[in-house]
């Protein structure tokens, strides 16, 4: 990569990530970054440079094979953070028939057939969650309640538990090294190695547990295929696989639930028109996808061969950022309101899902849990209003994730 030109650092708390995607598009379409640390990568900052730098199949998600840095990485502690991101041996960190190997072990449960035998568990949990909020307001009348711990969190950490099977003693220590791994804002040597550390306790003891117990679950059945298909699935991928069911199944759908009710919140004509049948809750979740991503940028691709693109040469090895946010909030893409949320919009396409080979195989089942956590919110609550204002909400502390911290309402609209 040439050294000359001028690189923008990313905010590692993704304090404003529209405003730094609007400032990276005025520099062109694929601008060379820092990532916390000072990681250099590239950034595609369009629709339309995300999705062919995503489709090209000299694009490699393998850091062992592809990154030129990789060795330094693991070389220099203040770049230690992004090894929890990609030295972590799963379908997400993979290149070709690895890849292909490790989805075909986790794919065929979440098809739509799967998805729909999921419906049941994922009504009866927002049933539950809905007479915890009802006792919560009775409890505490006038009082905000956060509705994204009370609600937008636990349905679907619940299902995914349940889903893969973990066991109720290990869910609160599973949620809470989730966060802390979306947490980007302290890229040091120090934290990341307490990140790994957490990982060390937690997965270990599902393993542990799960051998012990198996059930009629996704962990057990993994287990199976490491321990009687030999060569299938390695102990490292068996672990990181783990990692990455849960991780991607859970802070993303969190994230995706809570964006739509506060933007909805704040948009309380589309959130009528939503409620009056004019418009479809499956718009509106699309819409909120598009323009809220519950991830924001991913890292990491790698370039396997040079590549060239609206002039700029990304060299063979160099890293590149997958840019959701600024893919979705594009004009060129979506009209110069790109990045107004409106549910009349009728976009019929965003990357918020990813495209391409590693396209995200929990979309069908992010979709119906939100499909049935937010009409059932808004119908129990019609008065439901934000307790604070909309520039009080605090955006967590990542350049990954985009989402809130917490979503405090007033159920009763009082
Ligand atoms: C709103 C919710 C979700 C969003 C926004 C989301 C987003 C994404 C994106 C953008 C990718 C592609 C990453 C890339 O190309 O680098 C992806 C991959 C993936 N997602 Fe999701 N996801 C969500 C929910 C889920 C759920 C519920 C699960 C499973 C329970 C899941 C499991 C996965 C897996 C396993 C991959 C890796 C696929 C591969 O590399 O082949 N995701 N997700």
């Amino acid at each position: 990569m040439t050294t000359e030109i001028t690189r923008v650092a990313i905010d590692p708390f993704g304090a404003d990530i529209p405003a730094e995607t609007a400032r990276l598009r005025e520099l062109g379409s694929v601008v060379p970054v820092d990532l916390p640390g000072g990681i250099p990568a590239w950034a595609p900052t369009g629709f339309a440079s995300l999705r062919a730098l995503m489709l090209d199949p000299r694009v490699s998600k393998d850091p062992r094979l592809h990154w030129s840095l990789f060795d330094e990485a693991k070389a220099r502690p203040e770049w230690s953070w992004i090894l929890g991101w990609v030295d972590v041996v799963n379908m997400l960190n993979t290149y070709g028939p690895d890849h292909t190997r490790l989805r075909k072990l986790v794919s065929p449960s979440f098809t739509h057939k799967r998805t729909e035998a999921m419906r049941a568990q994922v009504e009866e949990i927002t049933a539950d969650l809905l007479a915890g909020l009802d006792a919560a307001a009775a409890a505490a009348p006038g009082e905000p309640v956060d509705v994204k711990a009370r609600y937008a969190q636990p349905l679907p950490m619940r299902l995914i538990c349940e889903l893969f099977g973990v066991p109720e003693h290990l869910r609160e220590a599973a949620v809470r090294m989730m966060d802390d791994i979306f947490d980007t804002s302290d890229p040091s040597p120090e934290r990341a190695a307490a990140v790994q550390e957490q990982i060390g306790a937690v997965l270990p003891a599902l393993i542990a547990y799960k051998s012990e117990n198996p059930g009629n679950d996704m962990a057990t059945e993994l287990i199976r295929v490491r321990d009687e298909e030999g060569g299938r699935l390695t102990d490292d991928e068996l672990f990181y696989t783990f990692l990455l069911v849960i991780g991607a199944g859970f802070e993303t759908t969190v994230n995706l639930i809570g964006n739509a009710i506060v933007t909805l919140l704040n948009h309380p004509d589309q959130l009528a028109a939503v409620r009056a049948g004019e418009v479809g809750w499956e718009a509106v979740i699309e819409e909120v996808l598009r323009v809220h991503p519950s991830i924001a940028s991913l890292p990491l691709r790698y370039a396997v061969s040079d590549i060239t693109i609206d002039g700029v040469t990304i060299r063979a090895g160099d890293a590149i950022v997958t840019t959701f946010a600024a893919a979705g909030n594009d004009p060129a893409q979506y009209g110069p309101d790109a990045a107004e949320f409106d549910i009349h919009r009728g976009a019929d396409e965003h990357l918020s899902f990813g495209i391409g080979v590693h396209r995200c195989v929990g979309a069908p089942l992010a979709r119906m849990e939100a499909l049935t956590a937010l009409p059932a919110l808004f119908d129990r609550f019609p008065d439901i209003r934000l307790a604070v204002s909309a520039d009080q909400l605090e955006q967590v502390p990542s350049f990954v994730a985009l989402g809130w911290q917490r979503v405090p309402v007033l159920l009763h609209g009082r």
